[in-house]
């Protein structure tokens, strides 16, 4: 004769054995309901969620975007916006000229400041300006200013290479400046005035259109 012991043990076992029956059941139902295709219950919200995340960084961007070029065109024609560039990035130097070797974090962000600006404006001018120059019949102008392009392309990297602490960094910044510097005068003063001259309204206007649209893409 059973104990009450032993049946309760025996009793356990059976709901278990039950338990462990009707999950396996679920398991299996729920298995069945996944085909290798299917994405499984909860995905379709979470896949919507990160398309309309996406979607809301995409405009974002382009608002930025239109938002940057847009204060640019606002300052006039395509040699009016370069010009401007010209400053802005001037300004950056000025700041990471009055920085000490203890403020690396600045430096880096200043580095960074720089490398964006000059990107977006030697894209514009290598892409657009540039070619019309030689177009133009200004192929010698455009050919000394693109090879400077490189140059300013060498001492970002060497800025970036010597590190915001190093004790030429300073000297680096100060000869890389007076390189832009020259090299926005003669473009100022020199190269696009004689080019401009020699523009109708219409290919002003297209000029100043395509580095619109260039610095937009860079921006
Ligand atoms: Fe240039
Ligand atoms: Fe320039």
């Amino acid at each position: 004769m059973a104990t009450r012991t032993q049946n309760r043990q025996s009793n356990r076992a059976t709901s278990n054995r039950t338990t462990s029956s009707r999950s396996d059941t679920t398991r299996s139902r729920s298995r069945d309901n996944r085909s290798a295709f299917s994405w499984g219950d909860g995905a379709g919200p979470v896949i919507a969620a990160a398309l309309g995340g996406m979607a809301i960084g995409l405009a974002a961007n382009y608002g930025r975007k239109a938002l940057m070029q847009g204060m640019e065109a606002a300052v006039g024609d395509w040699d009016e916006i370069l010009a401007a560039e010209h400053d802005v990035a001037l300004a950056i130097f000025d700041k990471m000229l009055a920085t000490d070797e203890s403020q690396t974090f600045k430096r880096k962000m200043l580095l960074m400041k720089l490398t964006h600006a000059l990107d977006k404006h030697a894209h514009q001018e290598e892409m657009v300006v540039y070619p019309a120059l030689r177009e133009a019949g200004i192929r010698v102008e455009a050919d000394q200013l693109e090879t400077e392009h490189g140059e300013v392309k060498t001492y970002l990297y060497q800025l970036q290479d010597i590190g915001p602490d190093a004790p030429n960094w300073l000297e680096k910044v100060r000869e890389f400046r007076a390189l832009i510097s020259r090299h926005a005068n003669m473009e100022e003063e020199e190269v696009f005035p004689r080019f401009k001259q020699e523009l109708s309204e219409d290919q002003d206007a297209r000029i100043t259109s395509l580095v619109n649209r260039d610095g937009f893409w860079m921006a």
